[in-house]
């Protein structure tokens, strides 16, 4: 039983029981959502597919959204598979390309779910450290690992690595390298993102999702760039309907409205730097951030206190139990109003306090 049960791996990261989203007083900071709805396009065209058609199995290649994103990104429908989020393609991936006792390398602190996904296939993990300022680490070029995981920009740290760095370690790696882009839309450079060199790079697979950009968490869409052999092979492992019918309307129609994404990326970009420059302001080191959050660190300093306080004040921040996260905090880039509240509440929780935080 021990072998086919163990809750002990799995992950609900930044899930916290009894938060109640609804709750207007709540600043929800933890799990990197979009503080903006998404396109009135797209809920119009979830309206309009909210009908009798339901009681049909959706398609099952997600061939209408696999057109008009293979428009929008500049590759060919069979260089993309669509997923249920891209946490689903992460675990396509792994069944996939994963067997026991085969090696899957990543650069830690990362996103928690590779090691969890690593676990439940029995595969081997091999976790290497990032450097203090996040670059690749060098031995991960030589990690021998059936698949290599790159989050970029990462997170928690919100860093960002280059194409050329990337380029270089796609060509070192034994086996397939993913770069899950969760967050490039955030990047202060459009042009960082590693998909135009999946014709070139026959190892490499790139992820996105429209959960963060596209204000679409709720609805579980990912997608996977790659060439078309490995795109054909991870078809094979996915469920035949994968995408139920109105996540794939309101992908289709969110990338078809492009520049409201844009829009609300441009504002959290600026929300960003208000945000980075009150936690300076605070005492805090931030890291340079690509992404929708930031990692706030005060340098051997514990944050679990100032999170808790943060809590019972009803604004939720990301908060790692680890030795090396301790000393961070990692917060959600919400709206102005939301970062003016969290940047005045850990002001007078610091002055509350005897040792500062
Ligand atoms: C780095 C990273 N990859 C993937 C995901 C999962 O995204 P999705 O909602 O598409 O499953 C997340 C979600 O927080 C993430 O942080």
């Amino acid at each position: 039983m021990s072998r086919y049960f163990r809750p002990n791996i799995a992950s609900m990261a930044g899930y916290v029981p009894g938060e109640q989203p609804g709750d207007e007083k709540l600043a929800k900071l933890n799990t990197n959502e979009n503080p903006y709805p998404p396109s009135p396009g797209v809920l119009a065209a979830l309206r309009e597919a909210t009908n009798q058609s339901l009681r049909l199995y959706p398609e099952p290649l997600s061939d209408s959204l696999r057109n008009i994103a293979a428009e929008v990104y500049g590759v060919r429908l069979e260089n993309i598979l669509a997923g249920n989020g891209s946490d689903e393609i992460l675990s396509i991936i792994l069944r996939c390309f994963v067997g026991r006792g085969d090696r899957v390398a990543f650069p830690v602190p990362t996103y928690s779910l590779y090691d969890t996904l690593v676990k439940v296939q029995d595969g081997e993990l091999v976790c290497v450290d990032y450097p203090a300022d996040f670059a690749i680490p060098p031995e991960l070029h030589s990690a021998n690992a059936a698949v290599t995981f790159l989050c970029n920009p990462n997170s928690p740290s919100g860093t960002l690595v280059s194409l050329t760095e990337i380029e270089r370690l796609a060509r070192a790696v034994f086996g397939v390298l993913v770069v899950d882009e969760a967050y490039i839309d955030f990047a202060e450079d459009p042009g960082s993102s590693a998909i135009c060199l999946i014709q070139s790079t026959p190892n490499l697979i790139v992820l996105r999702t429209f959960s963060k950009s596209f204000s679409l968490a709720g609805l579980r869409i990912g997608l996977a760039f790659a060439p078309a052999e490995l795109i054909a092979g991870m078809m094979k492992v996915k469920d035949s309907y994968n995408l139920n019918h109105l996540s794939l309307v309101a992908a289709t129609a969110a990338l078809q409205d492009l520049s409201w994404m844009q829009q609300n990326v441009r504002r959290i970009q600026q929300t960003r730097r208000q945000l980075v420059d009150g936690l300076v302001k605070l005492g805090f080191y931030v890291y340079p951030s690509h992404a929708n959050f930031v990692m706030a660190q005060r340098k051997g300093q514990e944050q679990k206190a100032l999170y808790q306080a943060l809590r019972e004040r009803k604004i939720y921040v990301r908060y790692f139990d680890t030795p090396e996260l301790r000393d961070s905090l990692r917060i959600t880039v919400g709206t102005p109003e939301d970062v003016e509240r969290l940047l005045q509440e850990i002001g007078a929780i610091q002055k509350d306090s005897v040792n500062p935080f």
